[in-house]
């Protein structure tokens, strides 16, 4: 495993495994701070792809000057050292400079997918991920990326902006990872204290409750919505920063679910924490409905 700073050297080493070695490439985009949300998308990176590259880059422009970027978690040499026992070829871990060269001034803007849900708490959030994500794109030149579905807006910004400027690389969306309690890894989780941990639960409790409402019957945005919401509400130390009930493809929010694939995700605040979660119901694979 070699870990590699420099734009220009990853550019050229993926330029040699592809020309040279005719073999593919596998991109996972990460922040660092691994826990076994990146794991499993690691893992399908090497079941799917010849090398595995890993970026491990805190994006500054994806936060805004409130957001926690000065003290989201940094720790490479405990990230390498994870990397190493799954096998893979390259770390990407740049400088700031290195991904955004002295007058940068070029941003990607994903219009419409960008402004709901988290991009109305989170203002200029898509243009920062979709921006970064354009420059690792283009420097590795992946055959397959792989995104967790725990951020599914991400998701949806980052296909769209794939599709839209003819990237050649395929998206690939893996189930979020859960701990048994049904919390979502994500590395915020590192902000919480034990009490916030426990408080934390409420996300998947109040997920789970729509669906379970929606398993018996109920077609409504607005009550599912409702049910989330009183859910959350009951624990004290949670303060609701969103919750929609919107087309899983689009985003639009719905009111009459009837057949369409319905995406539940909400935004809460707890402690220092802002966490996020959300499932899929309806979700039809081979045009049979699976949900998860
Ligand atoms: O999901 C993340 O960790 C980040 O948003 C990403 C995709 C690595 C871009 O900085």
């Amino acid at each position: 495993m070699e870990i590699i700073n420099r734009r220009q050297r990853m550019a050229s080493v993926a330029r040699k495994v592809r020309r040279e070695q005719d073999r593919t490439i596998g991109l996972v985009p990460t922040m660092g701070a691994l826990h076994d949300g990146h794991l499993s998308l690691i893992r399908e990176a090497r079941r799917m792809c010849d090398v595995v590259v890993v970026s491990v880059f805190v994006n500054p422009t994806q936060f805004s000057l409130d957001e926690d970027f000065d003290r989201y978690p940094r720790d490479l040499t405990k990230d390498a050292a994870i990397l190493t026992d799954y096998n893979v070829d390259y770390i990407f871990a740049p400088t700031i400079e290195e991904i955004y060269p002295k007058d940068f001034s070029t941003y990607i803007t994903v219009s419409g997918l960008s402004e709901q849900l988290e991009g109305v708490s989170r203002p200029g959030h898509f243009r920062g991920v979709a921006t970064v994500v354009t420059v690792l794109l283009n420097i590795v030149r992946p055959d397959f990326a792989f995104f967790g579905q725990k951020d599914a807006q991400q998701t949806l910004v980052i296909k769209r902006l794939v599709r839209d400027l003819a990237f050649d690389t395929e998206i690939v969306v893996l189930p979020t990872v859960r701990e048994e309690s049904g919390l979502a890894l994500s590395s915020r989780n590192a902000y919480l204290n034990e009490g916030e941990r426990r408080a934390a639960l409420v996300l998947y409790r109040a997920l789970s409750s729509a669906k379970e409402a929606y398993a018996e019957g109920e077609r409504s945005g607005s009550r599912l919505a409702s049910i989330v919401q009183a859910t959350v509400a009951a624990e004290p130390l949670a303060r609701i920063d969103y919750v929609s009930v919107a087309d899983a493809d689009t985003l639009e929010s719905l009111e009459r679910l009837n057949d369409r694939t319905v995406l539940i995700a909400l935004a809460v605040h707890i402690g220092r924490a802002r966490l996020i979660d959300n499932i899929t119901l309806n979700r039809k694979k081979n045009g049979v409905a699976a949900n998860a």
